[in-house]
């Protein structure tokens, strides 16, 4: 059944001309039938550059309107359009302009899990892998970093020649990891590095070897002499992790973190979105105007 799935997806792929793209938080079986996998960068990048007819995002939605603002030309598909993120809403309406009424040279510096809306007021956009190096390159000495508290500390920690403003949102899956479940599971592997997302709490960067974005934390799990690992981000990392380095052994606190949303990915629903063509992204020109350039400006600042 999976496998008649698989090859009708792939057909269809084909037939429209159209490309997949998958979170590494998505569900193994999603992964393993994608054309690209990979972090909110790589995939945003991926994204702009693409000549396919057809964009397929399994993630959620706010990777699906990057997708559609960078290449507003094609079709963006969600297998679920519901799928959102809930930090993405996460700054009170009016905060923004409160910030800028209150310092002449603020930069609004707007993380890539966000709405469209928020993008359309911010000044430029940080995905995990580049906020330090962005942040560190601008001009302003005022930042005002948007929604994320966890990445905005850890980006402030990094650049401590900014006035970064913090504001109060966060993931709902990174701030559940629990210090008590992280310190029994270093108990259980002692000689294993701990390797966390920017997105955690204080209290867990504190007691990790290594933070990145899930790109990042792949990468130096595979480029690493050390044989054990405790993941500290969402578990849909570990088929890419075990995928890669196949001898090395990786493990989550003993409640791991799932990410809902990236879950409602599923083999159906992308075959259905490919048949129906019915989950497509949609946004005003209006609205690709403006949020097309704090993006934009992240692709150039990266560089
Ligand atoms: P990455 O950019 O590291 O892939 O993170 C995306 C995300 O949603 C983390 O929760
Ligand atoms: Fe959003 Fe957190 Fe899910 Fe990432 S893991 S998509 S930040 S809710």
């Amino acid at each position: 059944m999976k496998m008649q799935t698989e090859n009708k997806i792939r057909q269809l792929k084909e037939q429209k001309n159209a490309i997949i793209l998958a979170h590494y938080y998505t569900p193994s079986e999603i992964q393993e039938v994608a054309d690209y996998v990979g972090d909110s960068f790589y995939l945003a990048k991926i994204a702009k550059s693409s000549t396919a007819d057809v964009i397929v995002f399994c993630g959620v939605a706010f990777m699906g309107e990057s997708a559609k603002i960078l290449n507003p030309k094609k079709k963006v598909l969600m297998p679920d359009i519901t799928a959102d993120c809930p930090m993405a809403r996460m700054v009170k309406d009016g905060k923004i302009e409160e910030m800028r009424a209150k310092y002449d040279d603020l930069a609004v510096v707007c993380y890539i899990n966000s709405t469209a809306e928020l993008k359309c007021k911010s000044d430029v956009c940080v995905t995990s892998s580049n906020a330090v190096k962005i942040v560190k390159n601008l001009p302003n000495k005022d930042i005002f970093f948007i929604p994320d508290k966890n990445l905005g500390r850890y980006v402030a920690e990094q650049v401590p020649e900014k006035n970064i403003i913090l504001n109060d949102g966060y993931c709902p899956i990174h701030v559940k990891l629990s210090v008590e479940e992280l310190l029994e599971t270093k108990k259980l592997h002692p000689n294993a590095l701990v390797l966390s997302h920017p997105e955690c709490e204080d209290n867990i960067l504190s007691l990790s070897d290594y933070i990145g974005s899930t790109a990042e934390i792949i990468d130096f799990a595979k480029k690493s002499n050390n044989e054990e690992f405790i993941i500290c981000t969402e578990d849909g990392v570990k088929f890419k992790l075990e995928e890669d380095s196949p001898n090395k052994k990786f493990y989550f606190t003993k409640t791991s973190p799932c990410c809902v949303d990236m879950k409602l990915n599923t083999l159906e629903k992308l075959l259905k979105v490919l048949q129906t063509e019915e989950d497509e992204i949609k946004i005003s020109e209006e609205m690709i105007k403006k949020a097309t350039l704090p993006l934009d400006k992240m692709l150039e600042l990266a560089k």
